[in-house]
This record gives structure tokens, C-alpha cells and sequence, in this order.
């Protein structure tokens, strides 16, 4: 083949239409950095009611028909929009995605199943003949299955197939009765070689076991993976496939998080001139109304609230933090435990506390822009982005060390002075909190604090680099 490859990017969410998660900053500024490397590299996403709302006037529809669904004939239409040189195709049919991104439970499973069976027939709809298939997560993990069984006489060419695990909690699994029902599997596919794995029908397995290579977003979350404990119940498909796996660090759009330029933060500060940082610190207690001395330091968290990202060790140990000389900043929604847990710790500690319960981006700039740090205690992470985001508002992360945040991260060195942030390494509050008073002790030696944040701010994060390994990888595909 002459030139590069053609890309086609398939994912449940992506920037800058619909996100819940770091997936949809991943595929978004993928997208966008293979364009800038001369890559036609196209994505394909649910039209979500979300979409609807803000793009329904610049959408362009490419087609409007029926597929067989099993047995019922069920609505497909496929619209396009380009947006920053990216081309969007819009996988369209109401009664699956005119509501929530991810239903939950069985209707979500029926979401996703559709959107597979609905990507391989809209292939041959779009004006666009990608050499690889590029899939993210379980969503998408029934597709490799479909084109190399159902569809594979039907399209002349053999394209490549990625599929990229962005976190392996999130499977898809369900009952056979299920996929054979919506997607006329035959049960000769309901074998551990095969979609079964603990009993029932695994979409995320499926993806893992008829893809041609397997990648995840961190080096050390793909060594991690070959473990039981991270691997949860694919590790042994993932050890038979060794050779066919790797891991390419994420990285962030810094387009998107730029202190320099950013337009929600209150004022731009940059490495070179960080009297501003002050000014988003003030303006982000003002916001969420808590009320400490400015020199007081901010810690903060931004992130779905699930045992994924440490808040059992944060539950335990936040009223202990809050006795000392801090201010703590929370922006995230999800299990109500956590989120009940929150709201009564807001209304115990007023003057110390931020929280905010639910989604906001705008929010999320001024949080990175204004904190001193940033709290992240993951029990495991495939890669995070939340702490290359910080890092490049000079705000220090604080870590456990796992999967993409040890690729991130460089620890404080208390001899050397290196480091862009503070690292701990058992899961565990107490060693939480050890590296949170290392933290708040650095904070107080304004020279060596001038230089993390120095570190930080100058980390390479962008996402080109990751996006010139996606290049390579592609062509080796081939
Ligand atoms: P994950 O994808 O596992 O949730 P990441 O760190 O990879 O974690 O990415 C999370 C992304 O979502 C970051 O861009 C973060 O800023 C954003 N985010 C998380 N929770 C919220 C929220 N409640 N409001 C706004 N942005 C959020
Ligand atoms: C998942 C992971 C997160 C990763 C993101 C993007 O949501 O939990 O660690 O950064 O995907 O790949």
C-alpha cells in the first residue's frame, strides 16, 4: 500500500460531542492529531439525544433505511458532520440512543449490541473505505466477530481489525439468548474459545479474541492486564495473546487544556508567569464557596465516583485530612454511597469543602486551573488523564502507583529535587495520607514547589506522541 492507512474510529462517546469519561477525550484528540499527521482517520459514534440537541442543524444524512436486527427490521440512519478537519459519522436510530449514553443493565446491552450490527452495515454506506477498523471497549466488541463471520463475503475487502481496551471492568456481559436473538449468532460461537466466558456472553471477550491486535492505553496497564487481580477473567485470552497486545500511553488535546488560552479559567496564566494561578485559586473558592486563606492549600479530585478511583481510602481518611491546614475541592458523580458521603461531608465542613455533585466541564478547567493538587488514589487505572491535565495547569498530582499513572507520573525525589507530583504505592489510606503530608509539607518550601510545577507544566503530555505509536502500529497491520 502507498501512503498511510485509513482510519475508522468506532467508540461509544467522543469529543466534542458527547463525553462521560477520558474515552471520549482519547478518540476525540486521536482523531484530530492523525489528521494533523497526514491520517485519514475518521470516527464513528452513537448519535446520542445529546448530540441531537446541539448539532441537529449541521448534520448531513448519508442514508436513512432498515437492517434485520434477528428477527425485526429495525431503523438505520447514518449522518456526518466535520468538525477541527475531522470527519463524524452518527449512527442514528431513537429508540436506541434517545436517551441516556448508557442505559444500564439489559437495555444497554441491547444498546450496543444494535450499534455493532449498525457500524457493519453502515460501512457499506458511508463515502469512506477504511483500511482498519480501529475499536474502543466493549461496545464496539462485537464487530470483529460479525465481519469475519456474517459479513465476510460480503465486502471484498479484509480490513484490519484494533481493538483497544480503554478499562477492562466494563465487559458487556449478558446472556447468550440475548446476542443470538439481535444479532442471529449461532451458538457454535457460545464456547470459551469463542464469546463465553463465566457463563455468559462477553462482547468485550468477543472483541479480544476475533481482533487482529489488542492495545491498551498505558505500558504498564498492558503488563498489569496479564494478571488475574487487572485482568478480571480475560487474562488468560490476553496471555495466550501476548505478542499481539500493547500499550500506548494516552495523552491529553493540549488545544483543549491550555492554561495559556484556556476561556473558562477565571484568568491565563502560563510556566513562565504563574501569578494567575492565584487569581483561578481565588475565583474557584469563591465559586464553590468554601472559604480557607488563599496561601491554604486546595486539594482537589475530579473524577467519577467508583471504587476504580480510590474513594473507599478517601472516605476513610478525608475527615483526618480536613483537621489540618487544607481546603478539599470535589467535582464527580456516580455511586450514591460516594456521592451521599460527599454531600454530608460539604454540609459538615462548609468553610473547608467544595463539592459539586454531578458533570461539568467548565468546572473541571477551573478546578485544574485553581488547585494546588490533585488527589487521584486509584485501585487500578488504565491509563487516567485527569493527572496529565493538572500537570499541565502546574497543578501536582497525587498518586497510586498503577497502570498509566505510573507512566505519568515521576514521583517527588526528595534528594534530587525531580519529580511532577507525589506517588504512593500500597492501596491502602494510610499510605494515602503519607504521600498527601508529603505533599502538603513541599507546599510549604515555595522554591522546590516553584519547581514541580515547573516539571509538571513542561511534562510532554500531547497527545502527537501517542498518536505517531497508533501510526506505526496501523502500518505494521498491514
Ligand atoms: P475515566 O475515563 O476512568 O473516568 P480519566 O482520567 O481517563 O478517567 O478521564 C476522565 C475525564 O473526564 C477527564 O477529562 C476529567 O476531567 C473528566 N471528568 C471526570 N469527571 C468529571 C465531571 N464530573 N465533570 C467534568 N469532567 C469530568
Ligand atoms: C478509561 C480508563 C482511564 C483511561 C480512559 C481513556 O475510562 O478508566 O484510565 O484514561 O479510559 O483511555
Amino acid at each position: 500500500m502507498t501512503g498511510h492507512p485509513k482510519i475508522l474510529l468506532v467508540a461509544s462517546e467522543t469529543m466534542p460531542f458527547v463525553k462521560t469519561g477520558g474515552l471520549a477525550d482519547v478518540v476525540g484528540a486521536l482523531a484530530k492529531s492523525l489528521i494533523s499527521l497526514g491520517v485519514d482517520a475518521r470516527v464513528m459514534v452513537p448519535k446520542h439525544a445529546i448530540i441531537k440537541s446541539g448539532y441537529q442543524d449541521e448534520l448531513d444524512t448519508i442514508a436513512s433505511t432498515a437492517i434485520e436486527l434477528g428477527w425485526r427490521k429495525e431503523y438505520l440512519g447514518v449522518q456526518t458532520l466535520e468538525a477541527d478537519g475531522v470527519t463524524y459519522y452518527f449512527i442514528d436510530n431513537e429508540d436506541y440512543f434517545g436517551g441516556a449514553v448508557y442505559r444500564g443493565g439489559k437495555a444497554e446491552n441491547e444498546q450496543y449490541l444494535f450499534f455493532c450490527k449498525a457500524v457493519c452495515e453502515a460501512l457499506a454506506l458511508i463515502d469512506f473505505d477504511p483500511d482498519i477498523l480501529h475499536l474502543n471497549d466493549w461496545h464496539t466488541g462485537m464487530i470483529p466477530m460479525l465481519l469475519k463471520t456474517h459479513y465476510q463475503s460480503r465486502f471484498d475487502k479484509e480490513r484490519r481489525l484494533l481493538f483497544t481496551i480503554h478499562n477492562i471492568e466494563f465487559q458487556g456481559k449478558m446472556g447468550f439468548d440475548l446476542v443470538g436473538d439481535m444479532l442471529g449468532v449461532s451458538d457454535y460461537y457460545y464456547t470459551p474459545e469463542y464469546i463465553e466466558a463465566g457463563g455468559c456472553a462477553n462482547m468485550l471477550k468477543a472483541g479480544l479474541v476475533f481482533a487482529d491486535r489488542i492495545s491498551t492505553v498505558s505500558p504498564t496497564y498492558a503488563d498489569e492486564l496479564m494478571y488475574p487481580w487487572f485482568g478480571q477473567g480475560m487474562e488468560g485470552i490476553l496471555s495466550a495473546r501476548r505478542h499481539d497486545v500493547c500499550g500506548i500511553l494516552n495523552g491529553i488535546d493540549t488545544e483543549v487544556f491550555d492554561p495559556e488560552t484556556d476561556s473558562d479559567i477565571a484568568a491565563n496564566f502560563s510556566q513562565s508567569n504563574m501569578t494567575d494561578k492565584r487569581a483561578c485559586k481565588k475565583a474557584l473558592r469563591e465559586e464553590l464557596s468554601f472559604n480557607v486563606k488563599l496561601t491554604t492549600p486546595v486539594i482537589a479530585m475530579v473524577t467519577r465516583m467508583t471504587r476504580q478511583k480510590g474513594m473507599d481510602l478517601v472516605r476513610y481518611a478525608l475527615e483526618e485530612l480536613l483537621q489540618e491546614d487544607v481546603a478539599f475541592v470535589i467535582l464527580g458523580a456516580g455511586e450514591s454511597q460516594y456521592e451521599d458521603f460527599f454531600n454530608y461531608i460539604a454540609a459538615k465542613y462548609p468553610e473547608k469543602t467544595g463539592v459539586y455533585i454531578g458533570y461539568n466541564e467548565p468546572l473541571a478547567h477551573r478546578i485544574y486551573a485553581g488547585a494546588d493538587f490533585l488527589l487521584m488514589p486509584s485501585e487500578f487505572e488504565p491509563c487516567g488523564l485527569s493527572q496529565m491535565i493538572a500537570q499541565r495547569y502546574g497543578t501536582l498530582p497525587i498518586v497510586r502507583e498503577t497502570g498509566g499513572l505510573v507512566d505519568t507520573v515521576a514521583p517527588y525525589n526528595i534528594y534530587t529535587g525531580e519529580g511532577t507530583g507525589f506517588a504512593f504505592t500500597t492501596f491502602n489510606a494510610h499510605d494515602m495520607m503519607a504521600a498527601v503530608h508529603l505533599a502538603l509539607s513541599t507546599y510549604k518550601n515555595k522554591p522546590i514547589l516553584r519547581k514541580l510545577r515547573k516539571n509538571a507544566m513542561l511534562a510532554q503530555n500531547g497527545f502527537l506522541k501517542s498518536a505517531e505509536q497508533y501510526k506505526a502500529l496501523y502500518k505494521s497491520m498491514l
